[in-house]
């Protein structure tokens, strides 16, 4: 059995959580039909990076961009945030701690690159 995540499952349980916390986010989507496929490539990119790798850090830092300006708010970050968590228990029930803790670790970089405070998503 995987002890890493299921990237599908993991999208998946994310886009439902998300769109029953926030119903608003999903007309910010130009094209809704390749999100997952978008999302398990990011998660896919993500997973295959270290902690302390530059690489994750511009990653992250790129994918944040792309998500300003775009009329993301903070209470959608909140909601995403539930939903994230939601997603890994869904999608990671064999994931080891430190492992929950690096995926938890990404989206608060992607918040951090959205220019919002990620010590701000309870
Ligand atoms: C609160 C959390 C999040 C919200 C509200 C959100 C919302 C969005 C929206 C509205 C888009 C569409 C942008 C457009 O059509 O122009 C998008 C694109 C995308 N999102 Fe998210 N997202 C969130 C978190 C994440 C996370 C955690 C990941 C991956 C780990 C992710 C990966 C992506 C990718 C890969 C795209 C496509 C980017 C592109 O086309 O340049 N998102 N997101």
């Amino acid at each position: 059995m995987s002890t890493d995540l299921d990237f599908e499952a993991v999208a998946e349980a994310f886009y439902a959580a998300l769109f029953r916390e926030a119903p608003d986010v999903e007309r910010l989507f130009r094209d809704e039909t390749n999100k997952t496929v978008m999302f398990v490539n990011a998660l896919e990119s993500i997973s295959g990076l270290e902690r302390g790798d530059p690489h994750f850090a511009d990653f992250m830092a790129m994918l944040g961009q792309r998500h300003r300006d775009i009329g993301i708010t903070q209470q959608h970050l909140k909601a995403g945030w539930t939903a994230f968590n939601e997603a890994l228990d869904v999608g990671g029930g064999n994931l080891t701690l430190p492992r929950r803790q690096f995926y938890r670790d990404a989206f608060k970089k992607l918040v951090a690159a959205m220019n919002y405070d990620p010590d701000d998503l309870h």
